[in-house]
């Protein structure tokens, strides 16, 4: 008798909102699209692979998961050697193990969801000789190749929403408020909340921002009557000075310092420089919770549904996205090489600074 076909799902990395109607996706289309087909969930991303720690999927398991928000999988983050290995603590590379596993369970191809670390170890998977099959997921939108990823939209409501909520107490207490969000390396999410919600300044990694010239900016609000300023700034944001530092040494000057994030340490400066009093809101994980939104809900739907198609092709070593409106399989390579920064001369950039919004440069 033929053989059906098997395949595995993995969640890794940093969680977001719509990994589980991507999931649904991919179990309910694929059971339309093929006769006999069994899907194997492997528990917190690569290490259910890593340890065969995995369970075989009922139909069940992919009803009344549409709007709940994280992973029904669990996710986990891997060490990662750039380009080379997935290992463990001692650095031994554990693509033997997980290599291992897929042959053990006769896979026929792995759909890895997954940021852009995701994106980079499953590559490795692909040169190991595995069929993969990837989803772009992430609050940061930085994945190439896709103009959007799953739980961007979500985390943009999130974001927008807790800076409409700081307007009103930084009215009545005229104060500066900064508002961090996350973004370690892009700035697509600060920049959409801030528009949404009317952010003063907006501070990106993308756009090194000049102290000075934030000092200007609020002092020209306050001249004309506006006694309050909300700064939205990504968790990455860099001042023009700093940006010629590794990571690493920013992280050290900010913990000299005594302060935990770039907000903090931005708030201290600009408190002590205007005098007015500045306070910080760090929504933090909350912007990865809860349920997707119905955007991310049809996003995530539409990618698993394609990764079905693609599975049904026998399509593998790509990236599902979309590009222009259309779902696109991007080739893996292309989309595990780079990272999808903001351009400085995004229309997005040109229409936020046309409403007025600085970006301290
Ligand atoms: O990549 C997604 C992301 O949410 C980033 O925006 C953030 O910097 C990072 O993950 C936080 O990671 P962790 O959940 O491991 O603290």
């Amino acid at each position: 008798m033929k053989r059906g076909t098997r395949v595995g799902l993995i969640t890794s990395g940093g969680d977001c909102q719509g990994l589980n109607a991507a999931i649904r996706g991919v179990g309910k289309a694929l059971r339309r699209y093929l006769d006999n087909v069994e899907l194997i969930g492997m528990f917190d991303g690569y290490r259910g692979l890593i340890e065969g720690d995995y369970k075989f999927m009922e139909d069940k398991d992919f009803s009344g998961i549409l709007m709940e928000g994280g992973t029904i999988l669990g996710t986990s983050r891997q060490r990662y050697i750039p380009g080379k290995a997935i290992v463990d603590e001692d650095g031994n590379d554990l693509m033997p193990a997980m290599l291992d596993t897929y042959n053990r369970l006769n896979l026929d191809c792995l759909v890895i969801m997954g940021g852009n670390g995701t994106q980079k170890s499953a590559k490795l998977l692909m040169d190991a000789g595995m069929n993969v099959i990837t989803l772009p997921k992430t609050i940061d939108n930085d994945i190439w190749g896709t103009d959007t990823t799953f739980g961007f939209q979500s985390a943009v409501d999130i974001g927008s929403n807790v800076i409409d909520y700081i307007h009103s107490t930084a009215s009545s207490h005229s104060r500066i408020f900064l508002v961090e969000l996350m973004g370690r390396d892009a700035g697509w999410l600060t920049l959409h909340a801030g528009i949404a919600s009317g952010a003063d300044i907006i501070l990106i990694p993308e756009i090194p921002y000049d102290l000075p010239k934030i000092l200007s900016a609020i002092e020209y609000r306050r001249k004309h009557g506006r006694n309050y300023s909300i700064i939205a700034v990504a968790e990455g944001a860099v001042s023009v000075t700093d940006k010629s530092l590794s990571e690493e040494e920013r992280r050290r000057v900010k913990e000299a310092a005594g302060h935990s994030t770039i907000s903090y340490h931005l708030a201290s400066e600009l408190e002590k420089l205007t005098g007015q009093e500045t306070r910080v809101t760090v929504p933090g994980h909350y912007q990865r919770g809860g349920p997707p939104c119905p955007f991310d809900r049809v996003l995530a739907t539409q990618f698993g549904t394609a990764a079905a198609r693609l599975i049904q092709e026998k399509r593998y070593g790509c990236m599902v996205g979309i590009q222009k409106g259309s779902i696109v399989a991007v080739p893996l390579e292309d989309a595990a090489s780079r990272t999808k920064f903001l351009p400085a001369d995004h229309p997005l950039i040109q229409t936020a600074r046309d409403v007025g919004i600085f970006f301290g440069d």
